[in-house]
């Protein structure tokens, strides 16, 4: 069993309720059990976090444990220097995945501190992105 963990950044954990138009109305629980049943070889947990060090944090516990973490860092993607070093400070993979292409919206969301330390970036697919970036694991 590859053991995943994907983690939530700040204001994740209103997904399904949060701007629906951008984000979808499911919650990401319910989406987590139906990814949950299409990767029986995957063993998949999630952590969420609206703050900064407590996903370091995170990241460092599993970084050097997990075969992959899957990182939408919401709003922290775009300042978050310190997640950088975390992400380049464990030997775990890290793919950045957003569900909205960020590239379509406000010009401060084209920049991400984090990209260029995680092994790639999934964005625009809605919930699906995940899914992609679980595909990518494989
Ligand atoms: C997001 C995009 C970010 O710009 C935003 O701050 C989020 C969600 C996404 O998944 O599309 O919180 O990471």
């Amino acid at each position: 069993m590859k053991k995943i963990l994907i983690i939530n950044g700040p204001n994740l954990n209103l997904l399904g309720r949060r701007e629906p138009d951008v984000y979808g109305n499911t919650s990401f629980e319910a989406y987590l059990d139906q990814i949950r049943a299409d990767f029986p070889l995957y063993e998949i947990t999630s952590y969420q976090s609206n703050i900064e060090g407590e996903l370091i944090n995170k990241i460092h516990e599993a970084g050097f444990s997990s075969d992959g973490i899957v990182l939408n860092a919401g709003a922290y993607t775009h300042t978050s220097i310190a997640l950088h070093d975390a992400i380049r400070a464990v030997t775990t993979p890290v793919i950045e995945v957003h569900i909205s292409n960020v590239y379509t919206r406000e010009a401060f969301r084209h920049h991400s501190c984090i990209a260029a330390a995680c092994r790639g970036v999934i964005a625009g697919f809605g919930l699906a992105s995940y899914r992609l970036a679980l595909e990518a694991f494989k």
